[in-house]
């Protein structure tokens, strides 16, 4: 049932009490991969299970929960029953993991254990069975069919979808609201893909390759045929190996870092990108990084693979701004933006919890401004690679056309362009520039 499996194994009710916390955080408006970060290893995979899950049935749950309980009950009551719910549903649907007395007797726990929520006991039980019999197919024909469009996303996400992919967007909003798989980039200063793939299934771990996406050949990506926690790959702790989505391996490829090359990652946390510029040649990189508590997840990150020598600088500051730059011009720049998030959503399906569609506006002004100076920092024949996980035109061709039009020395080179996220990658958007010469002073 679970994404994961716990190296040392939780109690399904405290499980499902972490879950309902965590839920609750997301709907105040906290991340989830925030919320996630401060559970012990043991605890992590199997409450980003349950809390995957409720979000992605969020709506269906608490379509239950308005027909059984006739007034809404408070936050605590509710998300632990959108755990268990989500369970049930989830169950019903593929046949794996818990049985539905199980869940139900693990929920009631569960309500049990915490004082505010002792009360609801009698009820969270008597809801539980009832859904559990709601979900049994009758004479084999699913009692409540799935959704035709997973109805997580808020209006004006979905109303962006269908003004901008007519003929798609249903079916993007369906592939998002399934569980991503995992896939791997092998480190290629320490394997090639079909060593690694060798080392896989030493362990009983099946894989393919995935050779080429957006046109572009993907020589490290392997996608697992089931997800394993990273402790059961072989020797991710030293650095053989990073996850990481198939569409996230291309910007690394596009740049095509070279020897010597002096790169800037602009936005850099958690590092995945800055690590595989560095796995690709020996190029001097400055990993730039607004967020201070974000900063040692790249230099962990670094470390592991080996990779954080002295050509490798880790720097907290503003890519808008100049105050933490040397002055030295850069010969490639990976600016991969701060954005909305909509193209990952199968990996943070809290986002479309998180997201205002007035954000979307504040963070076209913020890319703006941050691709304004990277240019600035950029040398003659340099290249700079403009790079969002986002699907919304706005935040992606609209800003490739207004960089276009802002910088008359700005040659736009072939690059994917938007991406749609699929069953092996995310949604993400490139667009690559060359600078022709100096801008024309006003
Ligand atoms: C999409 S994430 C980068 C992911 C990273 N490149 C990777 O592949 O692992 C964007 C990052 O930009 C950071 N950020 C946002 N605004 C920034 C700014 N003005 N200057 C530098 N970093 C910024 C965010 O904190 C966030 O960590």
């Amino acid at each position: 049932m679970t994404d994961q499996k716990t190296p040392r194994s939780l109690p399904l009710s405290n499980a499902i009490t972490i879950a309902a916390q965590a839920i609750g955080e997301v709907i105040e408006g906290r991340s989830l991969t925030e919320v996630l970060d401060q559970l012990d290893a043991h605890e992590k995979p199997i409450v980003q299970s349950l809390t995957f899950d409720a979000l992605r049935k969020w709506v269906r749950s608490h379509e239950y929960i308005k027909q059984l309980i006739p007034k809404t009950p408070p936050p605590e009551v509710e998300h632990l029953l959108s755990v268990a719910i989500a369970l049930i549903v989830q169950g019903s649907a593929d046949g794996k993991g818990y049985a539905a007395h199980t869940i139900v007797d693990q929920a009631v726990r569960a309500c049990d254990e915490y004082e505010p929520t002792r009360y609801a006991k009698g009820m969270m039980n008597a809801v539980l069975r009832k859904v559990s019999l709601m979900v049994q197919p009758v004479e084999g024909v699913k009692h409540y069919p799935p959704d035709p469009v997973p109805m997580f996303f808020p209006p004006w996400w979905r109303a962006s979808l269908k003004k901008n992919y007519p003929k798609v967007w249903q079916a993007l909003l369906i592939q998002q609201a399934l569980r991503a798989p995992l896939i791997l980039r092998v480190n290629a200063r320490q394997h090639t893909r079909e060593q690694y793939q060798a080392l896989l299934s030493q362990e009983g771990i099946t894989s393919k390759p995935i050779e080429e996406l957006a046109g572009i050949e993907l020589n490290s990506a392997l996608l697992l045929n089931s997800p394993v926690p990273v402790a059961k790959l072989p020797g991710f702790y030293s650095g053989s190996v990073s996850v990481q989505d198939a569409g996230a391996q291309l910007a690394a490829l596009l740049l095509g870092p070279q020897p010597g090359e002096r790169i800037l990652d602009a936005c850099a946390a958690p590092g995945g990108k800055t690590a595989h510029l560095l796995e690709l040649a020996d190029c001097e990189v400055i990993a730039l990084e607004l967020d201070g508590g974000r900063l040692g997840k790249i230099s962990g990150n670094l470390d592991r693979l080996h990779l954080y020598t002295d050509s490798v600088r880790v720097i907290r500051g503003d890519a808008s701004k100049t105050a933490w730059w040397d002055g030295k011009p850069f010969d490639k720049i990976l600016l991969d933006s701060p954005c909305s998030a909509s193209g990952i959503v199968a990996r943070h399906p809290d986002i479309p919890f998180l997201r205002r569609e007035a954000d979307i506006l504040a963070l076209q002004q913020r890319q703006r401004a941050i691709l304004t100076q990277a240019w600035k920092m950029l040398n003659l024949e340099g290249l700079l690679l403009y790079v969002t996980c986002s699907v919304f035109p706005e935040e992606g061709e609209e800003q490739a056309i207004w960089f276009a039009a802002e910088h008359s020395n700005a040659l736009r080179l072939v690059a994917p362009g938007q991406i749609l996220p699929t069953e092996v990658n995310d949604g993400f958007y490139y667009a690559l520039f060359k600078k022709m010469g100096h801008e024309p002073t006003h």
